[in-house]
């Protein structure tokens, strides 16, 4: 009978072990809701106070508590005492205030209440302490508001593989990837113009400009690349573009081109009393330009003297579009291994002004501070810690005001040319672009945008 019921139990405990096993790797989001996040949640809430002042966030606090004290007894033996009651201040360990943890597709999220004297910075020193008591990924701080931080722990690395993402839906928003947080990656030019992609070769960017491009291809947008590599990375593409220029020639025209398009659009939104073309009626409005350049360095390297103005040029001409493209439906997304001020004047300043940023794998830490600049130190860190075997992988600002860590979706260049193909016929001309033409008022623009103050008043008329 004993037999039996050890047999039965076994078996029990091995079907469920099974069961799991099999529950976890078919539908691993509905386990991680009902079986594993409720067992993580309740071993964060047992062991917070060991965690805490193991990683060095709990506060010392002085308390009163009852304390037995050892009273000789007068007369007797010395090893004969007696006990008596005391209350004394002690030193305690008090664990910050946490809240409640509540799941995510990759982990848990819980927020704390700073101790008084603490800063998220301290949190941020010890987040690595964090994700080796939770056996987790990794453990990333931030600060919603004062006197709060958040954890965001993730159990596995949720960038190992990115998955299907949702269809691109608004105008100028692509869905690119995934953020470490599980959410998907949407590059929104209308939020952020201009984006710097910056890497090692090798890491991604331009799987991140093919991902770009499939994106916008379905949508009313004209796109223009600029390839000094030949021509090599955008060729494929040149059904969906709009124009495509892979000569140091090719490219000042072209850019002249683009600045042209935007004095001209400054007219019509000058006389059309709106201070973007958003604001123009829909009828009025001209296309959105999405310019792409390849390998940003190639436009500034100089092979002899003879190139200068033509480097100068290009330089002054990028500088104003990034300048001024935002309002005038303009957006640049720039690749590049670096983009320091070693490649010349202006490049800075053009740096500057791209306020996106999209750091792959770097070989060396200055690339990551330049394409972060002055940023959080742990996303310098994050950056240079990005490991050659995941290219896709990076550290992206700019969108939220916080960083991320993140992963492009692979687009190979067969997906992105078979949606330029598929596309081709969206593809505005860039002789309709460029046709400047006389500006005229927009009558019903006129009528919107009227200044109030010079209507006449309406017993007059
Ligand atoms: N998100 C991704 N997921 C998986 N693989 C990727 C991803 N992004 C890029 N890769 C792979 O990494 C390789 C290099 O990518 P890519 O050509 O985009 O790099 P790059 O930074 O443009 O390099 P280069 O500077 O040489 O042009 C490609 O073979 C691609 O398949
Ligand atoms: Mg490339």
């Amino acid at each position: 009978m004993p037999d039996l019921t050890t047999a039965l139990v076994l078996g029990a405990l091995t079907a469920t072990a099974v069961g799991g096993l099999a529950w976890r790797a078919y539908a691993p989001r509905s386990f991680w809701y009902s079986v594993a996040f409720p067992i993580r949640c309740v071993h964060v809430y047992l062991t917070w106070g060991h965690v805490a002042s193991g990683v060095g966030v709990s506060r010392k606090r002085r308390r009163l508590r009852w304390s037995l004290e050892p009273v000789p007894l007068a007369g007797a033996v010395a090893e004969v005492v007696r006990y008596r009651r005391r209350v004394r201040r002690v030193d305690v360990n008090r664990a910050p205030r946490l809240g409640l943890v509540r799941p995510t597709a990759f982990g848990w999220r819980v927020g704390l209440r700073l101790s008084d004297g603490q800063n998220p910075d301290d949190y941020v020193r010890v987040a690595d302490r964090f994700a080796h008591a939770w056996r987790v990924h990794a453990v990333r701080v931030s600060s919603p508001k004062p006197g709060r931080v958040v954890l965001t722990a993730t159990v596995r690395d949720p960038l190992f593989r990115v998955g299907d993402l949702p269809e691109p839906g608004d105008l100028l928003r692509v869905p690119v990837g995934r953020l470490e947080t599980g959410e998907a990656w949407v590059l929104d030019f209308r939020t952020v113009p201009h984006w710097l992609n910056a890497g090692a070769t090798q890491s991604g960017k331009s799987n991140l400009a093919n991902a770009i491009i499939r994106g916008l291809a379905a949508q009313p947008v004209a796109l223009v690349g600029f390839d000094l590599k030949g021509g090599v990375e955008f060729t494929p593409y040149r059904p969906r573009l709009s124009a495509l220029a892979t000569t140091r020639a090719e490219c000042v025209a072209l850019l002249d081109d683009v600045v042209r398009v935007l004095a001209s659009r400054m007219q019509l939104c000058r006389v059309n009393g709106a201070r973007n073309i958003w604001r123009l009626p829909e009828h009025a409005r001209p296309v959105p330009v999405a310019v792409l350049v390849d390998e940003v360095a190639e436009l500034f390297l100089m092979a002899d003297k003879s190139e200068k103005e033509e480097i100068a040029k290009t330089a002054t001409a990028l500088l104003r579009v990034a300048q001024l493209g935002r309002a005038f439906g303009v957006y640049l997304f720039v690749c590049g291994q670096r983009i320091g001020s070693d490649l010349g004047p202006g490049v800075t300043a053009l740096r500057a002004q791209l306020s996106g940023r999209v750091c792959h794998r770097v070989n060396d830490p200055e690339t990551a501070n330049m394409t972060l600049g002055d940023m959080d130190p742990a996303a310098l860190q994050a950056a240079r810690q990005i490991p050659a075997e995941t290219p896709g992988v990076a550290i992206v600002a700019g969108q939220d005001g916080q960083w991320h860590r993140a992963r492009s979706v692979l687009v190979g260049e067969d997906d992105a040319e078979h949606a330029a193909r598929a596309h081709a016929h969206r593809t505005p001309a860039w002789a309709e672009i460029t046709a400047t033409g006389p500006v005229g008022l927009d009558p019903t623009a006129a009528a919107d945008y009227a200044d109030p103050a010079s209507e006449p008043p309406a017993e007059a008329a």
